[in-house]
């Protein structure tokens, strides 16, 4: 098979973000974008020459298209194995175990994460290395830096492969492996989990879930492991089809885009557990019966019990938290006596205290949470914590996180996305509060006492890396903040985040609604980033 060197010339904008490359479906059509970056993938990981490399992705729309360039790339650029899951889908999360389990030497994600799919949608590339997990910015600056000066790329000619029939052949030298994308995964749950436990929790009658693939990745996961394995009876799982376009929606799971399982856990005859997943399976959301954990809570909630869970008998080394993510979990950490790690947003910034075993359980407030198991957070992962939980403490959810904040106190939180504004009105908001940041200390804004105000910047413990500028926090004296910084995953124009969080100990005040706990924080907030005048925006886009 004769590998062949096809001309192209450099992109100025493929610069990976948050989370890989992230762009429309139509600048990955442009000819060569979508090369170029491979390319520059192949380039800069030596390892692959010779080595084994996974694909799969989350079923969005080119999905099956980038596959087919990546098999013919990966045989032009001398990869020895190419692991795909079936139908070129792999979860986010599997992806990662199937990296690890093969030893592979990394793996390529097909994603966009939670953004909407479809021909006018997102699509995506993730790099994850040969850990599982994504890689690391120095990998990330290295791809970015080959993507400037790439001028042409390596190919073979070769008919697409069919994709759907699980099984090796060879490609030239290179050997394909179709496989299951859920068996591994499945097999390492049920490591983690009491599986029988569960079973009998379905089997009791009493206890009905719903689970919310959002016509992604997670469907075939979830048909496999809660309604085969698990019991869950037929029609737990809804939504369980991939699509390409995710059925017109957004998968995000949160109130708003899962309002579905919102509405059917809500009243009297609602289910007593209802949990969603994203576009590529490693966020969650998890609800009980008229109640929302949000997932700062829920990583809380883990961390304190984890020991109560079959594969964290021996306990948790430690907890990790992205920086905007709520104070809840430091709280847990402290009375377990455990270290509590705050790092920048995006799961790249946890692999270190994972791979170090500094770390057992991490999450951000994004609807992210994880473990050691895979490098990569995990959607199913969390659901499966929390049906385990429920089975071995016999409560409700809500009975569960109202009992922590009784212990622990309760961390209100709330997060404004103000979505698509100027790009230059975005970084001028933050550039002013960036000025303001040494007169705030001591100063009172609205009745609150700022104890702190700074950039924030995280120096990595394990290989001294120094990530600035990550957001801006203000931390007032009662243990409230306000966090303010620019998303790194849009697809248009900029996106600003204000992460708002306040802290009540006194149990009395645990049921009151978050949104008026929060009016005050929110008053200031808005007011000393100028939000209005400078976005033009009296009302974010989302409030999550
Ligand atoms: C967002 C979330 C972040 C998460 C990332 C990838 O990034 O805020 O926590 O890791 O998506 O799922 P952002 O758009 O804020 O840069
Ligand atoms: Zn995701």
């Amino acid at each position: 098979m004769k590998s062949t060197l096809i001309c192209s010339h450099p992109f100025d904008d493929q610069r990976p973000g948050t989370s890989g490359l992230r762009k429309k479906v139509r600048d990955f059509q442009v000819p060569h974008y979508l090369e170029n970056f491979l390319q520059a993938i192949f380039d800069s990981q030596s390892d692959l020459r010779g080595g084994t490399l996974v694909v799969g992705g989350d079923g969005r729309y080119y999905n099956r298209e980038a596959v087919q360039v990546i098999i013919r790339m990966a045989a032009a650029n001398g990869v020895s194995t190419l692991i795909i899951g079936q139908g070129g889908l792999l979860s986010t999360p599997a992806a990662s175990c199937i990296i690890r389990k093969y030893q592979a030497n990394g793996g390529i994600i097909l994603s966009a994460s939670h953004n909407p799919g479809g021909p006018d949608g997102d699509f995506g590339i993730k790099f994850n290395t040969a850990n599982g997990g994504p890689a690391p910015e120095v990998v990330t600056e290295l791809i970015y830096a080959c993507t400037r000066t790439v001028d042409c790329y390596r190919s073979v000619e070769l008919d697409a492969i069919d994709l759907d029939v699980i099984g090796e052949q060879r490609v030239g030298e290179m050997l394909v492996k179709l496989i299951d994308p859920v068996a591994d995964y499945a097999e390492l749950m049920a490591k983690l989990f009491d599986f029988e436990l569960i079973r009998k929790r379905f089997s009791g009658g009493d206890f009905r879930m719903l689970f919310d693939a959002m016509h992604a990745v997670t469907g075939p996961y979830a048909h496999q492991i809660l309604e085969q394995q698990l019991g869950a009876k037929a029609g737990t799982v809804i939504n369980g089809k991939p699509k390409a376009d995710f059925g017109g929606g957004h998968p995000d799971p949160n109130l708003v885009h899962a309002h579905e399982i919102v509405e059917r856990s809500s009243g009297t005859d609602g289910v007593d557990f209802a949990a969603a997943s994203d576009g590529d399976g490693d966020r969650n959301m998890i609800l009980g019966r008229d109640f929302f954990v949000t997932p700062s809570d829920s990583l809380a909630v883990m961390a304190a019990n984890a020991h109560l869970i079959k594969g964290y008998r021996d306990g948790i080394r430690g907890v990790a938290r992205s920086m905007p993510t709520s104070q809840a979990v430091d709280r847990v950490a402290e009375h377990l006596g455990i270290s509590c790690y705050e790092t920048p947003t995006g799961w790249k910034f946890f692999g270190n205290l994972l791979d170090d075993g500094c770390i057992t359980l991490c999450g951000e407030e994004s609807f992210g949470s994880g473990s050691d198991h895979v490098q990569e957070k995990d959607g199913l992962w969390a659901v499966l914590f929390w049906l385990n939980l429920l089975a071995v403490r016999r409560q409700s959810v809500a009975e569960i996180v109202t009992e922590h904040w009784h212990t622990y106190g309760r961390n209100f939180y709330t997060r404004y996305d103000y979505e698509g504004i100027e790009i230059e009105s975005a970084e001028a908001l933050i550039a002013e509060l960036r000025k303001q940041l040494p007169r705030l200390p001591g100063s009172k804004l609205g009745g609150y006492e700022v104890e702190y105000a700074d950039d924030f910047s995280y120096t990595d413990p394990i290989d001294g890396s120094i990530s600035e500028r990550q957001g801006i926090r203000i931390g007032f004296k009662d243990g409230s903040r306000i966090v303010y910084r620019l998303s790194g995953t849009g697809t248009q124009g900029a996106t600003l985040r204000v992460y708002l969080e306040a802290y009540e100990a006194d149990p009395e005040q645990h049921g009151r609604e978050t949104a008026e706990v929060m009016a005050p924080l929110v008053k200031i907030a808005t007011e000393l980033a100028e939000i209005k005048a400078r976005t033009g925006r009296s009302d974010p886009t989302v409030i999550t």
